[in-house]
Parts: structure tokens; sequence; C-alpha cells
């Protein structure tokens, strides 16, 4: 039986298929659960990108991340593009890297003009390397090192300075030296606003590790105002990841407006404000994000009409979206391997790869979909969990997957792994890093070799006196 999923999927007989999609640009990727350009061949094979994924194994080898460029471009422009139509002074949208860095990622994102937030030295000196201006690079980081605040002041980033700690640091270290142009930082604030994500996820609430008390407002801004050597350009916030509820976006842009008119109130000659990140993506059905378009207008209106009435201009606007830029831009093509059936009570089907390259699940009991990508119309039979191949009995990736009967060498592919995986992603059990593709019109170029065996033992040393 075909029917048609209302998310932009056929159903048939449980296996998800891309509709027609004549209509992509009007999708907002956060709200698809496959990469726009996803579509079934005619050897009834997924396509993504014009590229079959069965032929991106047997080329690339698996497990195999395949990232879309149409969808990772279309979510830049629908981010960038919804700020200028929204907010009618300057605007600049950062991709929160963290979700995925390397060269190839942080140069598409920059060729759509976005900027890079970066949370640590190895992220910045990548976005560098990979040619994005210094001026659309901030740096955030609850405990930055000497070496990384130096390397940003070099390069001249903008660090979002975290805490008393480092903003004394920071003055030390720019006194001694003596620099012609003050170094640009933003103040990242917590914002004490409760969102419902997973707890490990949330970051805006009081009791958190990262920002200054926003108790402290008057001791901070009076700090702030006696440094000449640092030139302090804004305010930050960000309240969490994963998140779905528009409010609490809405409430951070009234809250932030209100700091900046008690900085202003300081003498402080602020002009930026950083509301974040945080937009959800639809991982599985249920799921039921807004769109970017709908997340950029709220935040706009919010920040518009709280100036307006508090009398202020219209500071530059700055997001810094991680996930929703990237999530459903991505897939990870695995080969199916081994399975045990254990009769009534469930079926195993592990795949070549797990938690080293999707810690997810594992870390914050994260859902996925999955289909069989060289069958893609066969029917569903049977619900099994899909296992990965660690020493680890967690190391689950979907429980409860529905599948149609499946062999050793059919392809999965997990869909929405765009964030958080290959960033998170491990050596566990020396398992090699995965490659990475970027696939378009029908060509797929590596953005990311294979991990070798060699690889894996080159940071290692073997004392002279311990060889055997
Ligand atoms: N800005 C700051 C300061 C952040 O800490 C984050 C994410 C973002 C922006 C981007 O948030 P996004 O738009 O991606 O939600 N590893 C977790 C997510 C951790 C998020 C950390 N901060 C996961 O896999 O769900």
């Amino acid at each position: 039986m075909v029917s048609t999923h209302p998310l932009g999927v056929q159903h048939v007989g449980g296996q998800y298929l891309p509709q027609n999609r004549s209509t992509n640009a009007n999708l907002s990727p956060n709200q698809e659960m496959l990469p726009l350009t996803a579509k079934v061949n005619g050897n009834d094979c997924l396509e993504i990108g014009g590229c079959d994924v069965t032929t991106l194994v047997q080329q690339f080898g698996s497990p195999l991340y395949i990232l879309d460029e149409t969808t990772l471009r279309l979510a830049c422009q629908q981010y960038r593009d919804a700020f200028q139509k929204y907010y009618p002074g300057a605007s600049q949208v950062l991709y929160a890297s963290k979700a995925w860095n390397c060269l190839a990622i942080c140069a598409i994102a920059a060729s759509e003009g976005l900027g890079i937030d970066v949370a640590s030295g190895g992220e910045l000196y990548t976005a560098l390397q990979a040619g994005v201006s210094p001026e659309k690079i901030y740096l955030h980081n609850n405990n930055k090192s000497r070496a990384e605040l130096i390397l940003a002041i070099e390069s001249g980033c903008t660090i979002v300075v975290d805490n008393w700690y480092e903003l004394k640091t920071l003055v030390e270290i720019v006194e001694e030296r003596e620099k012609s142009h003050p170094t640009r930082i933003m103040l990242r604030l917590t914002p004490g606003i409760e969102c419902h994500t997973h707890e490990y996820i949330r970051t805006g609430q009081l009791d958190s590790k990262f920002g200054f008390d926003p108790n402290q407002l008057e001791e901070l801004f009076t700090f702030i105002s006696k440094q000449s050597a640092l030139n302090c350009v804004g305010l930050h916030a960000h309240i969490g990841s994963q998140i779905f509820e528009r409010q609490p976006h809405r409430d951070l842009a009234v809250v932030m407006v209100q700091w900046f008119k008690q900085a202003t109130q300081h003498g402080l000659q602020l002009t930026e404000l950083n509301v974040g990140g945080g937009l959800g993506i639809r991982y599985v059905e249920s799921d039921d994000p807004p769109s970017i378009t709908e997340w950029v207008k709220a935040i706009c209106e919010v920040i518009q009409e709280t100036c307006a009435s508090e009398n202020l201009p219209l500071p530059k606007l700055l997001a810094e979206p991680g996930r929703s830029l990237i999530a459903t831009a991505c897939v990870t093509a695995y080969t199916i391997g081994s399975s045990k059936v254990i009769p009534g009570i469930r079926t195993y089907v592990a795949v070549d790869g797990g938690m080293s390259d999707n810690p997810r699940p594992i870390t914050y009991q994260s859902v996925y979909r999955s289909v069989v990508a060289n069958r893609i119309s066969a029917p569903i039979t049977q619900t099994v969990t899909i296992a990965g191949k660690h020493c680890e009995s967690g190391d689950i990736l979907i429980k409860n997957a529905q599948l149609p009967e499946i062999k050793p060498g059919d392809i999965l592919v997990v869909m929405g792994t765009g964030a958080y995986n290959y960033s998170m992603a491990s050596n566990y059990n020396r398992l090699a890093r995965p490659a990475a593709v970027v696939v378009g019109n029908g060509e797929a170029n590596l953005i990311l070799r294979r991990e070798t065996y060699e690889d894996l033992i080159q940071q290692d040393c073997l004392p002279e006196r311990l060889k055997v």
C-alpha cells in the first residue's frame, strides 16, 4: 500500500521514500527527514545529490557520511534570507561549527555568507585554514586556555567571554601585548530560561556552567567600561539545543534587549546581540520543529518590538544555529553484517559502525530512522534492533527499526546524522573514523578521508625500553 506521508516522504509499506520534490526551495530542511535531493532511482536504490548511495559505498566504503550540498546550502540561504527579510537592521548568521567542523563545511557555510562560531582553538584553527574571514569568527568556550585566547587575539576574531576568570586573564594578556586595536569581545550571559530538551543539552537555566550570572550585571558592566584594551561590542546567550517550543526564544529576545539597555545605561556602546542557536530538527515523524523562517521571524519581531518599546536603536542581530543547518543534509550509510534472532524477544541486526560514529543514541537516548537503501520499495516485514559493532551492550543505534527482509551486505541508511555525529565521533575499540563525502549534481567528493590503521597508531609512542 502506498500512502503519502505528511512529512515530505511517501510511506511504501513502511520504507521512507522522498516525494516529488519539485518545491525544494519551499521546504525547510530542519522539518524534513531526508536530504532534499533524495530520490529513488531506476534500480530501486536511494539516490542523494544525484549519486546512488550503494555506488558511493562501493567507491568509498562504509560506514560513510554522505552530505548533500544542496540541503546544506538551502538551510544557510533560508537563515540568511529570513534575517534580511524580517530584520531591518544589520544581521549575521554564524554556523555553530561544533555540530560538524571541518574545512569543507566551514568553506560551504562561508561561501553562503555565514560566519562561524567556534568552540575551541582547534575549531578556530580549522575555520581559519578554510579561509573564513576572522571578522566573521566568534570564539566560545567556558574555559579557554591562554593559548586559545592568544590565537583568537592574533587572528582578529571576536571572543565571547564566558566568566570572570577569563575576563581577567584576557585583560592581563591584552595589557601585556599592547595591541594597536582593542580586542573585540562579547559577553555571554546565562539567561535563566528553561526549555524542554535533554538535560545535558540545556544551557540556559541559571544553574549552568556557561556564562556570567545575570545578577552580576552591574559589576560586570562597570568593570568592562573601564577596560580600554577591550572593545565590548555586545551580548550573547544560548538557551539549549533541539528546541521545538517557540516561546523560550521569544523570552530570550526580550531579556537580551533589557540587558542591552542596562549596558547602555552604564555607558557601554554595544552594537551586537547574539541570540545563540537551538532550533530543533525532525529526527522522527512526531518531531515538530518550527521552520527556519518561522524561527528567525519570531526572533526578529520580538527584538524589534522590544527595542521600540525601550526606545533603543536596533542592534546588529546574530544567531548561531548548528543542528538545524546541517543535521538533515547528511545520512550515514552502513553495511549490514550479522543478525541474531532471539525467538520471542528480539532480532539484532548489526552494522559496521555504531557508537563511535554516532554517539547520540547512547549519550542522549536519541532516536533515528533508517531505510534499506538498496531495496527501497521492499515491504516492511519486521521490527529489529540495529546494533553497532562495539564491545558494549548499550551500543544500539536504533531500537524498533521497521525494516524489510534484509541480508548481509544490504546498505542501511540512517537519516539526520549531520549534526553532532562526526564531531563527536571517537576511535572506541580502535575503529577507524569513517570517510565523509559531499554530493551534488551526480558528483561525490571526499571531505574527510577514512582513517587507516596507520592513522590509529600515529599518536602512539612506544618507548625503547618497553619494546618486546
Ligand atoms: N551556540 C552555542 C553557544 C552552543 O553551545 C550551541 C550548542 C549552539 C550555538 C548550537 O546549537 P544548535 O543550533 O546546534 O542546537 N551534542 C548535543 C548538542 C550540544 C549542543 C551544544 N551547544 C547533541 O548531540 O544533541
